[in-house]
């Protein structure tokens, strides 16, 4: 069963587009017209379930040689196998691999299979009509870490049901955002400016600081924003849910020697686990000048009167008894979960949430595996179910699946890590230990806060002509210290908002631009 030369011409059409998206921005909706109705995916409105709309996790293909096999949704009979080569274009010296994957008896010929290649470093993918032998290729892997993975657990394969139509658009639109190369950075930029007005100036040299830590205090807060490689393109997509023009925060701790410490949670270890740590202020700022994903940092000083109140004994006495301790997923899951409930901004939908989440967790170390899966189960009230039979379990009892995310979280749900916070909940813990918060703190639920609402605090530095000299912020006059980043960072609201008991518990974030009603 031969394609007719028509629909094979248009067939490759889409094919030489798709197969350069990740280099060539494409855009589907410029083809999708041009095929005939027969040819478009039959079944484009043939969603029955959100089951439907999970990725299948279909194998991890090992270098040595063995291959797998499996039947997909539109070929029956798969293959694939993975070669380690030299590097290609020699970036890390680390050489990359290539990934045949051959496809045999398709079960009609409109029909295709979607599949995500990921690494915990990179998330990639392709898509299949005809019955041959496939190629992808990874040029270089990232750093050392992503080979040793890849030696020890290969590259994960999952399968997109068919019919994705939607998750494939919105996929177009994302996965550009991972990518680690200039391209990849531009796609977030891009994304940032399409989706939430962000506008990414040139800032004016030197675009990296020269800091004096002795004008650096207890409680200085570190906003940061990656925009390349797989945290740019996860902090963009958790700015965008969040309306945070920052992804990431640390916190600035003195010792009674006068050392400048770091506290962070969310630092990644040898062993590539995200968790919290106290490190010298050095060792912080090389391995972030270090860092692929071409940070952007402010330093948000706080107010000489927050200052003079913090009890940096107290803080000293809050970070010490978290250090160690893992990264808090599960509260970044149910912020993202509770928000993405509430109004999960186009073109995404729930659904491609949980795909990605569901890829994500099994991707990342064990601690944090199951975070979303004990969250959905958590609100169920089951116990132990994985992604799949919770969802069979939702639809039995008849529930939507956008409503089971609309269970909000109860605070005296226990998760299997105990305690952990994500890098902002660590902070604002930090603040409230110190006596930031004064009378209200146990009014304030921490995990209720975004990195925005975190910045838009009125707790900092409200004159800047007290800024360090080294800001040099003559010609941005930015209301902080921007330390590091070739754009001007950009915190709308930053510094605004006086503390309040109950704060942040109802409110909505909308973008594009995320209004927010007064004592929500
Ligand atoms: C690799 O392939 C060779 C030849 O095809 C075979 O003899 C060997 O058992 C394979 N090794 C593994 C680990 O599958
Ligand atoms: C890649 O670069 C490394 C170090 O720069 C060099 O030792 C190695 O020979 C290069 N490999 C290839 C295949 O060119
Ligand atoms: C600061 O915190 C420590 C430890 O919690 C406490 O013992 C001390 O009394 C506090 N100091 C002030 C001035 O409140
Ligand atoms: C800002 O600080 C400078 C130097 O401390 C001071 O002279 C000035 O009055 C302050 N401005 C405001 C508006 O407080």
């Amino acid at each position: 069963m031969s394609p007719t030369p028509l629909v094979h011409a248009l067939l490759i059409l889409v094919f030489v587009g798709f197969s350069d998206a990740l280099k060539v921005p494409f855009r589907i909706h410029d083809v999708l017209p041009v095929l005939p109705r027969g040819i478009s995916w039959p079944v484009l409105n043939n969603l029955h379930s959100a089951v439907d709309l999970l990725p299948s996790f279909v194998a991890s293909v090992t270098p040595n040689n063995a291959s797998i096999q499996w039947q997909g949704a539109c070929f029956s009979h798969n293959q694939a196998r993975l070669d380690f080569t030299a590097d290609a274009n020699n970036a890390s010296g680390l050489g990359g691999a290539i990934l045949y994957l051959k496809t045999e008896a398709a079960q009609s010929w409109t029909c295709m299979d979607l599949y995500i290649f990921a690494t915990p470093y990179r998330i990639t993918w392709d898509y299949y009509f005809s019955a041959r032998e496939h190629t992808l290729k990874f040029d270089s892997w990232e750093e050392p870490a992503e080979l040793e993975y890849v030696k020890q657990h290969g590259v994960s394969v999952f399968l997109m049901p068919s019919g994705m139509l939607g998750t494939l658009l919105s996929v177009i639109d994302v996965l550009p955002l991972f990518s680690s190369t200039e391209w990849g950075q531009n796609a977030n930029l891009d994304f940032l400016k399409r989706h939430m007005g962000a506008t990414f100036e040139k800032r004016s040299q030197p675009w990296c600081a020269t800091i004096d830590p002795a004008d650096v205090h207890s409680g200085d807060f570190l906003a940061v924003s990656k925009i390349r490689g797989r945290w740019g393109g996860f902090e963009t997509l958790e700015k965008w849910v969040t309306g945070s023009f920052a992804g990431h925060t640390a916190v600035c701790l003195k010792d009674e020697m006068g050392n400048l410490w770091v506290a962070e949670s969310g630092h990644e270890n040898e062993k590539g686990e995200e968790i919290i740590v106290i490190i010298p202020w050095n060792e912080w700022w090389i391995s972030v000048l270090k860092e692929g994903s071409n940070p952007q940092i402010a330093l948000l000083p706080l107010h000489p009167a927050q200052r003079a109140k913090f009890n940096s004994t107290a803080a000293w006495e809050y970070a010490r008894s978290m250090a160690g301790k893992p990264y808090g997923y599960h509260n970044m899951i149910f912020s993202w979960i509770d928000t993405v409930a509430d109004n999960y901004p186009p073109p995404l939908d729930a659904h491609l949430v949980i795909s990605v989440m569901s890829m994500w967790t099994r991707m990342q170390p064990a601690y944090a595996a199951n975070m979303l899966n004990e969250a959905l189960n958590k609100r169920l009230g089951t116990e132990g179910l994985d992604l799949h039979d919770i969802l069979v379990e939702t639809e039995k009892r008849g529930i939507a699946f956008d409503q089971l995310l609309t269970i909000p979280e109860q605070d005296d749900w226990e998760y299997s890590d105990g305690k952990s916070t994500t890098c902002v909940a660590f902070i604002l813990s930090m603040y409230k230990a110190a006596g930031i918060f004064g009378p209200i703190s146990s009014s304030i639920q921490v995990t209720e806060f975004t990195i925005r609402d975190a910045y838009m605090l009125r707790i900092f530095e409200d004159n800047q002509t007290r800024l360090p000299k080294w800001c040099n912020n003559e010609n941005d006059q930015l209301p902080f210290c921007q330390i590091l980043g070739e754009y001007r960072m950009e915190l709308p609201g930053y510094n605004t908002l006086d503390p309040y008991a109950n704060m942040n518990e109802n409110c909505p974030s909308l973008p594009p631009t995320y209004n927010r009603p007064l004592k929500c």
